[in-house]
């Protein structure tokens, strides 16, 4: 169920003050009725006329992003700097897309996109326990030790995070950096880097390369993919999934 207000926005008649001008005018009917009342909640089988036209519904559409850096995550820009609806492709600028959460301006990764907002909502509400795995470049040589503070889940004067699953992908001696693998249930505003920052190592580069059972491969960056309806539903039921991380098997990490 969904507001009138919002239907009316969504089906791109209008914006949502407007629609609550034209519903306060009398000129909205729900199943042949006039409706007045703000807030009046509509289902998916309801059908809305405006003026006497038929509101068509949005299909939902659902698209994952290998979003670049220096490209904000949100569909407009005060600063004008490129947003990720100015990367899409000409031909789903034409839809009222928006970006399931966030990454920072200079992270790079999975990103999905959607016009579905309880999809959205139930991706990154409170109690969704979609994995997000991430490949972090921080400055310094790590070491499992340091990790485990993250494995344990961690209070900072900032926030508490959960318990992430961290594996040392690679240790760069001459550069001195590290390259760790590490997976949240959680996302939180700039959660990776200030868990890392929390802990003395600072990130110099981020990327989300899996958001539940999406995952980076094959999408070059800045490109962008459909998901497949069997992707969507499977997306629905890791959201429902505890938040509580399993460790497969552990392997070795390269020094150089
Ligand atoms: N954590 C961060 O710090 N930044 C992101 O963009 C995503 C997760």
């Amino acid at each position: 169920m969904e507001r009138l207000q919002k239907r009316i926005a969504h089906s791109g008649v209008t914006s949502r003050r407007k629609a609550e001008e034209l519903i306060k005018a009398g000129r909205v009917k729900v199943n042949g009725q006039v409706i007045t009342e703000m807030g009046y909640l509509v289902g998916p089988k309801d059908t809305v006329e405006v003026d006497s036209v038929q509101l068509e519904t949005e299909e939902k559409r659902y698209y994952c992003l290998n979003k670049p850096r220096g490209v904000i995550s949100s569909v407009s820009d005060d600063r004008g700097r490129k947003t990720i609806i100015d990367i899409l492709p000409p031909e789903l600028k034409q839809y009222r897309l928006y970006p399931v959460g966030r990454l920072d301006y200079d992270t790079k990764g999975i990103i999905l996109i959607t016009n579905d907002g309880d999809f959205t909502n139930l991706m990154i509400g409170p109690n969704s326990g979609i994995q997000k795995e991430y490949l972090v470049r921080v400055k310094g040589i790590i070491n499992d030790m340091v990790l485990a503070k993250l494995e344990k889940g961690l209070k900072t004067n900032i926030a508490e995070y959960l318990p992430a699953l961290c594996e040392i992908e690679s240790i760069d001696k001459r550069n001195q950096s590290s390259l760790v693998r590490i997976i949240l249930t959680e996302g939180q505003n700039h959660q990776v880097k200030e868990m890392f920052e929390a802990i003395g190592y600072p990130v110099k580069r981020l990327t989300r390369v899996r958001f539940g059972n999406i995952t980076i491969e094959n999408l070059p960056e800045g490109a962008v993919r459909s998901l497949s309806i069997h992707e969507v539903k499977q997306l629905r039921v890791l959201a429902t999934e505890e938040k509580i991380l399993k460790r497969e098997p552990i392997h070795k990490y390269r020094i150089y």
